[in-house]
């Protein structure tokens, strides 16, 4: 019955994390997966997340009963006005059909799936590059999926007129899909006015924009900030679904939580919308896992556990910015050749080298740095033990 399944490749971001704990050699370094690592090179438990842990195990009226197909109810409430804004009309009007989501990826693969099923798209337009689970998520869904240019490497910045020419040809209907800040690999987001145009053409055109939100908070260290495309594209009367994780601004990797938000025109859609979500949910996983929602339910809930999670997350936000001043140094001392202030630039959690596949390669086998064949490295496996490691290993790759 099986003897004709082929052998499918590591995938190509999880895999690198495989590589790297295997390797045994003393100086290797993870800059493959984008998962937050402390200076001292250890996964971070926010003490927000530790102490409504804690708060939790002492609640007697905490239990593990299935939660509703649509999810934790406080969750879902607080986690949409934190992406949305407590002010925002789109809630005050009941405009907003959300559901819990199995983090970003679950998120949006439920939205894929809905808008598969309900909407019969054209086609999705993602941007070149891109985070490569968001071609598959689609791919599964039977959504055919085009590109629009988004990196220029001659200015390592945003493609602007290729992907306008791209929205503007895109057949109505088309979904785009759209990184809401901290632009993965990248690290190159749109600027305000950049923004405008975009949804300028998404309005006109008819298109229907569906965001990523997986890095609200890690993109400048201001959550308010960072949700700015979203709330900015929705005040303009846009149309839109929206995933959110609280994978890595929470550090809730493991825990799968997020959540899925489609803004409608008026609330008797959204009662419609919603229903039919929850059909999709029922079906590929029943309902969803309880322990992040309450998690996030009670430190969004709390005020002081709010306002330390939020410090907490400024902090790691600094400590990237930080290491990316620091690798810049480092590569200058060094005295490369070239211009690589898009590593102070860029932002987010990577930093998009412009390095080629074979010096990638080099990376990885000869300096044991693991990080993606597209030049994407996470720059949060970046210490001040390893930063000059990591500068002489981009040296060396770039000169070998
Ligand atoms: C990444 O891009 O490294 C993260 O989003 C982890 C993942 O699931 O790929």
């Amino acid at each position: 019955k099986f003897g004709h399944i082929q052998l499918a490749p590591p995938d190509p971001i999880l895999g690198t994390a495989v590589a790297y704990n295997k390797d045994p050699h003393p100086n290797k370094v993870n800059l493959g997966v984008g998962a937050y690592r402390t200076n001292e090179g250890k996964p971070l438990i926010f003490q927000a997340v530790r102490e409504a842990e804690r708060a939790l195990i002492e609640d007697p009226a905490v239990n593990h009963e299935y939660l509703g197909i649509d999810g934790h109810e406080g969750f879902v409430r607080l986690a949409r006005e934190l992406l949305l804004g407590a002010d925002s009309p789109a809630i005050a009007e009941h405009r907003v059909a959300s559901s819990q989501g199995i983090s970003g990826t679950g998120s949006l693969r439920i939205g894929a799936e809905f808008l598969s099923v309900y909407l019969h798209p054209p086609c999705v337009l993602i941007s070149e590059p891109t985070w490569g689970n968001h071609i598959t998520i689609f791919e599964k869904v039977n959504v055919p999926v085009k590109k629009y240019p988004y990196w220029k490497l001659e200015t390592r910045g945003i493609d602007l007129d290729g992907m306008l020419a791209a929205l503007n040809e895109a057949p109505a209907g088309s979904v785009v899909l759209l990184h809401s800040c901290a632009h993965n690999p990248t690290g190159v987001d749109p600027t305000h006015e950049q923004w405008e145009r975009i949804f300028e053409v998404i309005l006109a055109r008819d298109l229907l924009a569906f965001f990523d939100s997986a890095y609200q908070g890690f993109a400048t260290g201001d959550l308010e900030a960072d949700a700015w495309a979203i709330r900015s594209f929705i005040s303009r009367g846009g149309q839109c679904l929206v995933s959110q994780s609280f994978a890595k601004n929470a550090g809730l990797y493991g825990e799968r939580i997020g959540a899925l938000h489609i803004v409608c025109t008026d609330s008797d859609t959204t009662e419609r919308v919603l229903s039919q979500l929850k059909i999709v949910v029922r079906a590929m996983y029943s309902n969803p896992p309880l322990h992040g929602a309450l998690i996030m339910a009670k430190i969004l809930g709390d005020p002081a556990l709010r306002e330390n999670w939020q410090n907490e997350l400024r902090g790691v936000a600094h400590r990237i910015i930080d290491m990316r001043r620091a690798l810049y140094e480092g590569l200058i001392k060094l005295g490369i050749a070239g211009d690589w202030t898009h590593i102070t630039s860029q932002i987010g959690m990577f930093s998009y080298t412009g390095l080629t596949p074979a010096q990638c390669e080099v990376m990885i086998n000869k300096w044991h740095c693991y990080m993606l064949k597209n030049g994407r490295i996470s720059m949060t496996g970046i210490n001040t033990h390893n930063v000059e490691y990591v500068a002489a290993a981009i040296k060396d790759s770039l000169e070998s």
